[in-house]
């Protein structure tokens, strides 16, 4: 099967099973603040990640890398959204378009439709300096973005079976790039352990890439023919996960995603410690569903909401909002008890 195909099916699948609720947002409830001393035009949703400040800590996730001109027309309207709601965009896996020159234009477009916004590129960890550099300088990118993706690949039939280096590898682009770098992963989690190795080896920040939304387990299982199961459960929920990559004792930037769905959801990921939060299957649901004009009212409403959730927790900026209190339960709380965060 061709690459271009194969990231086809992925779209298609990404849309039919990607939005189940379990990232664990549905176990945290806040504290409600009868007294918040805001007017709604106190409140400020700008961040910082790594040494970039954000105006808003919204960023549409990595998507669509190699597809020829399907994607690139998705990228295209990705673009034109994250321009118009001022929020920052990942582009997918560029590995395709250093292997293959004529694919360069399906990334191109997203800063060519969006010269001033916040651009990350995007390359798997097999990638070297070199291949880095390339994919950094094709989107003209603020920062990069290094996708972790084990479980995927495994699940994958004709997927890498090789995982050795990676961690060396992050270490070597890291030094060598002027601009941040974050490490993520693709809806499996990322765990303290891991987070606390990615931070030794220079990552700016961690993209905690939860279970519970989209899930390349199930996606790849649909296209095989001998299940793996076992595969489609696997993962630390996102909830649990920005805590878990949020305990490291360094100064790691912690992007908040998987699953994320709307505005009550980006405001549990940054109270649970959470700088900025993704979101890729929903983007692309709205997009498909609503089209461009659907998708950037929908992040424009998200912002909204979000302040209008913020005023009621009496926080007028996102470190304020950080601290507000909540009650945890259900699966998120057996998790963070049982690994000794509380
Ligand atoms: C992805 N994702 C992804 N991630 C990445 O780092 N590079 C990539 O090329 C892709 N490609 C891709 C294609 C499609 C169609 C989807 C839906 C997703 C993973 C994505 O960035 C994110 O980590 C996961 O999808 C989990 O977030 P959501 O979808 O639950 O918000």
């Amino acid at each position: 099967m061709t690459r271009a195909k194969r990231k086809l099916e992925h779209i298609q699948y990404a849309l039919t099973t990607g939005q189940k609720r379990r990232s664990g947002f549905d176990d945290i409830a806040f504290v409600h603040q009868s007294l918040p001393e805001l007017s709604m035009s106190d409140i400020h949703l700008n961040t910082t990640i790594g040494e970039l400040s954000l105006s808003s800590p919204i960023f549409i996730n990595a998507m669509t890398g190699g597809g020829g001109e399907n994607t690139k027309e998705i990228n295209q309207k990705l673009a034109v959204s994250a321009r118009e709601a001022n929020v920052a965009i990942a582009v997918g896996s560029q590995m395709a378009a250093i292997k293959d020159k004529s694919e360069r234009s399906t990334y191109e477009i997203v800063r060519k439709e969006n010269p001033n916004g916040v651009i990350f590129a995007n390359l798997g960890s097999e990638a070297t300096v070199a291949q880095a550099e390339m994919a950094v300088e094709m989107v003209e990118a603020d920062a990069l973005q290094i996708h972790l993706n084990v479980v995927q690949e495994l699940t994958m039939p004709e997927g890498d079976r090789d995982f050795k280096g990676a961690l060396d590898r992050i270490q070597h682009i890291a030094s060598a790039l002027p601009i941040p770098v974050f490490v993520k992963e693709t809806g499996f989690g990322i765990s303290q352990e891991t987070a606390i190795k990615l931070a030794s080896a220079g990552a700016a920040g961690i993209d905690v890439g939860g279970f519970g939304g989209t899930n390349f387990a199930e996606i790849e299982n649909e296209r095989r023919q001998r299940k793996l199961h076992y595969f489609n459960d696997w993962g630390i929920p996102t909830a649990a996960a920005i805590v878990e990559a949020s305990r490291t004792n360094s100064q790691l930037s912690i992007l908040g995603s998987g699953g994320i769905q709307h505005a009550g959801d980006i405001v549990k990921a940054l109270a649970l410690g959470a700088d900025a939060a993704g979101m890729a299957g929903f983007i692309l649901k709205v997009l498909t569903d609503e089209g461009e004009e659907g998708l950037i009212k929908e992040l424009n409403f998200i912002q909204e909401d979000m302040k209008m959730l913020m005023c009621s927790l009496g926080a007028a900026n996102i470190p304020s909002l950080q601290k507000a209190s909540m009650i945890i339960s259900g699966n998120t709380y057996h998790w963070l008890s049982q690994r000794g965060f509380n």
